[in-house]
């Protein structure tokens, strides 16, 4: 909504997957629905930002009033992301592929019997990190997440410090009542700030988005 709350703030958000070639047909990726990302990117619409979502493969249609970037690799993303700036905010949500393959096939690689191919990986530049480095026009707030199963909080926090971000979402992806929190409907997250740590109840991930977009338009009303 124009002349809402977030008004004249522009915000980055990654989410989905990467997928990273083998070789024409094949690739190596996360699993990652796009499902908050895409509901955080709506959330903050319709507080009134502009919003640019840089997205991975997903089955989501491309959200109406919201430019969004389609990519395939960590490289294309972490392009798509630095175009994009400068932003006042960067969400990273997205499911990125730690590794890639060094050297991608031009062609399908042929099935031989008694010879397996050996993939050689190299690492995926950490476009959060990239983020919320200074020397690249920073956002003046930078949020990631951070996907746990144990120790949500102690990881969480580690997280934020050797990413050098401001807030970090951890998600409890441990699956409830035979629902995961890959590709389903609900999340469990906690919130860490520099004011400390908030759990906030099991909700689906819109509402989850709406909680993380009201706090982004208080953290502006104290600036
Ligand atoms: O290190 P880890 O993958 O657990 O960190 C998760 C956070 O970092 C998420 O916000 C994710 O979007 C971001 N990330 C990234 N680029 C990477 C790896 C993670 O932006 N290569």
């Amino acid at each position: 909504a124009a002349g809402g709350p977030l008004h004249g703030k522009h915000i980055l958000i990654t989410a989905g997957p990467t997928h990273e070639a083998i070789d024409p047909v094949r690739y190596i990726a996360n699993r990652s629905s796009g499902k908050q990302g895409y509901a955080i990117a709506e959330a903050l619409r319709d507080r009134g930002a502009r919003v640019t979502l840089v997205s991975g493969p997903t089955s989501l249609t491309p959200p109406e009033g919201i430019t969004t970037v389609p990519v395939q690799s960590a490289l294309d993303m972490q392009a798509a992301c630095t175009a994009a700036l400068p932003a006042d905010v960067a969400i990273c949500v997205a499911a990125v592929a730690d590794w890639r393959v060094a050297a991608t096939e031009s062609q399908k690689i042929k099935k031989q019997t008694g010879d397996l191919p050996v993939l050689e990986l190299t690492e995926n530049p950490d476009i959060l990190k990239m983020l919320a480095q200074a020397d690249l026009g920073r956002p003046e707030l930078v949020v990631g997440f951070a996907a746990e199963t144990e120790n949500v909080a102690a990881h969480a926090q580690a997280k934020l410090k050797r990413k050098g971000c401001d807030w970090i979402v951890a998600n409890d992806v441990t699956a409830r009542d035979g629902e995961s929190v890959m590709g389903g409907d609900h999340n469990q997250v906690t919130l860490l700030t520099p004011d400390g740590a908030e759990d906030w109840n099991r909700a689906p991930k819109e509402q989850v988005a709406a909680r993380l977009a009201d706090k982004i338009i208080e953290y502006f009303k104290k600036s």
